[in-house]
């Protein structure tokens, strides 16, 4: 049966948070402690090839959106990301390192929200799913980088991840009103979930194996 909207959403994100709350913390960050260099390295290539491959496959599903104006709020979304991807491989290159490559699973991360052709489920994954939880690493990360890096967050990065939340729930607003958009939202939050976890726990792995 069809929820109302408000209520689905609601519901979505505490599922959301109950299962991320139960992971551990390295399979949910990046930078779950204080960073020393080698770490902070590997934790900003993650963060590069993250904002690159989405800002490309962001701009992509912008032309998936109907509305005009959730089309316009996504291509404001790409322009964010773009400039994500700018500033960490800025740092990362102020730190003398190059980018590197992307991890499989990140890669898989990526193609897996590609597969999502419904505008309810991309918003659902990667917006309103994955996001939120973006937020609270972002706050981690003023926490747990040196100061020069914390400062790259705090002043190019989080502000903007608070409007790419909104921008879920206001696509999930917009298209989660039957029964089949509110199986298949819940459908790609629950895959995109399992996604994201794994791409972490390859960030960790290869940490700790210092390679
Ligand atoms: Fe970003
Ligand atoms: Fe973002």
């Amino acid at each position: 049966m069809v929820k109302e909207v408000k209520q689905f959403i609601k519901d979505l994100g505490d599922e959301n948070e109950e299962y991320f709350t139960n992971q551990s913390k390295w399979a949910t960050t990046y930078w779950a402690e204080e960073m020393d260099l080698n770490s902070t390295i590997h934790a900003l290539r993650m963060r590069y090839w993250n904002e690159y491959v989405g800002t490309e496959v962001l701009a992509k599903f912008m032309f998936r959106v109907s509305d005009p104006t959730l089309r316009m709020m996504v291509g404001r979304q790409v322009g964010d990301e773009a400039k994500h991807a700018f500033y960490m491989k800025k740092r990362i290159e102020e730190l003398g390192y190059d980018v590197g490559s992307p991890l499989a699973e990140q890669l898989e991360f990526y193609k897996t929200l590609e597969s999502f052709t419904y505008p309810e489920e991309f918003f659902t994954a990667q917006q309103f799913t994955v996001e939120t939880q973006s937020v609270k690493r972002n706050e981690q990360a003023l926490e747990n980088f040196d100061e020069v890096t914390a400062e790259v967050f705090r002043k190019h990065i989080n502000n903007d991840e608070v409007f790419h939340v909104r921008l879920g729930h206001a696509g999930m607003a917009y298209y989660c009103i039957s029964e089949e958009a509110q199986l298949r939202a819940t459908t790609a939050a629950r895959i995109i979930r399992e996604k994201h976890v794994a791409m972490s726990l390859a960030n960790y792995k290869r940490l700790k194996e210092k390679v």
